[in-house]
């Protein structure tokens, strides 16, 4: 008798797929992101090829990005905005489509995982030509990115196989965190940004936090619970609306399930007409004014969707919820990566549920080299 085997399969381990292997290698790979980066007990950073002062000329900031990447540059942009930074996040098809302003004190950033992504390549090709300075922000060492950008930021998360990004997403939101402290000192004499101490505490804790939510196995019966629903809605505001857009777009990716992103505030406008006692709201609550996104889920609760709140806060939305997905406690701006966690574990297993071929989502490519 022969043993069949392959490769592919003895790298998931003990895993049913790549993707559920890669979300529980976050606590290993986001060690690795920070690993001489943050200093214990401390608040410098080491960002190696970056000195302190490298960004003191630059006056405003365009990431360009795609996909996952996008939702994590979005996310770097509410860091700039609430350090009253100048920064905007563009889909690099329609950056490349028509380039805004841009001079040599414009830093325009690349955020890929593999540093291939076509779209993102010829916006920062563009950016380059009209006399911007460049910064990919990759996980692959050689990549094109790497090579053509003037410097670049690694995210050092390691292969990722499964198509739908995890571990990489958390890995760009952490570097990207610690490039947007230093560019706020490199543009105050080196300041540390108001709250910093207790952001570089947080990214220094995170990976524990993140372990503590992979302990945790009630996202399954959410998971169960809804799984004859077809269109799933996800809210959140500040970092958790761009949490809320990732959460969106893997759910949809890997379940095959209409899912949306909305920011909690714009519901009201527009969106709520889509609401029935047959759309779930998931809620994204932690971060910069959680009670107002609790308000918005209650007038959606009030249209007869049902509520998933994803909060380390229970009690705050006890009559609200039918179901929480718990996460611990951490810094405001950081909650949304450890919420981030629990909708990658109710995509994968809502797919999983409707026997899904999760690693290998149908018309999708982990790297897209054409335009
Ligand atoms: C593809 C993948 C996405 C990814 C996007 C950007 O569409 O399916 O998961 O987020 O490309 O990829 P990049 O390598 O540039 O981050």
């Amino acid at each position: 008798e022969t043993v069949s085997w392959n490769p592919e399969q003895a790298g998931k381990g003990a895993y049913d797929h790549y993707m559920l292997k890669e979300i529980y290698e976050q606590p290993q790979s986001l060690r690795q992101a920070i690993e001489g980066r943050v200093k214990p007990e401390s608040n410098e950073l080491d960002l190696e090829d970056f000195p302190p002062g490298t960004f003191e000329d630059v006056e405003t900031i365009q990431f360009v990005a795609c996909g996952t990447s996008y939702h994590a540059a979005k996310y770097a942009v509410q860091m700039c905005s609430n350090r009253q930074l100048s920064a905007q996040a563009f889909l690099a098809s329609e950056y490349a489509t028509s380039i805004p302003h841009v001079d040599e004190n414009t830093l325009v950033v690349g955020v890929t995982q593999s540093g291939e992504t076509a779209d993102t390549l010829t916006a920062l090709r563009k950016a380059q030509d009209a006399g911007a300075q460049t910064l990919a922000v990759t996980n692959v060492v050689g990549s094109t990115a790497a090579r053509e950008c003037d410097d670049a930021l690694f995210i050092r998360a390691g292969p990722e196989i499964g198509v739908a990004a995890t571990k990489t997403f958390s890995s760009q939101v952490v570097c990207l965190a610690l490039f947007v402290e230093q560019y706020y000192r490199d543009r105050h004499d080196g300041e540390p940004s108001e709250g910093s101490d207790e952001l570089l505490a947080a990214i220094r804790d995170l990976p524990d936090v993140i372990e503590s939510v992979l302990e945790q196995t009630s996202v399954q019966s959410v998971a169960e619970a809804y799984r004859d629903v077809d269109s799933y809605f996800f809210i959140g505001r500040n970092t958790g609306y761009t949490v809320a857009l990732e959460g969106a777009l893997k759910f949809k990716e890997i379940t095959y399930e209409h899912a949306e992103g909305f920011a909690a505030g714009e519901l009201k406008h527009g969106p709520l007409a889509l609401v029935t006692p047959s759309t779930p709201i998931i809620g994204i609550i932690d971060g910069l004014d959680s009670d107002k996104t609790i308000h918005s889920l209650a007038e959606a609760k009030t249209r007869g969707a049902p509520i998933i709140a994803v909060t380390s806060n229970p009690e705050s939305v006890r009559d609200l919820a039918d179901m929480v997905l718990d996460i611990p406690e951490t810094n405001l701006e950081l909650a949304g990566v450890v919420a981030n966690v629990q909708l990658q574990l109710l995509s994968y297993h809502a797919a999983a549920m409707l026997s899904r071929p999760i690693d290998k989502p149908r018309n999708l490519a982990k790297s897209v080299t054409v335009e």
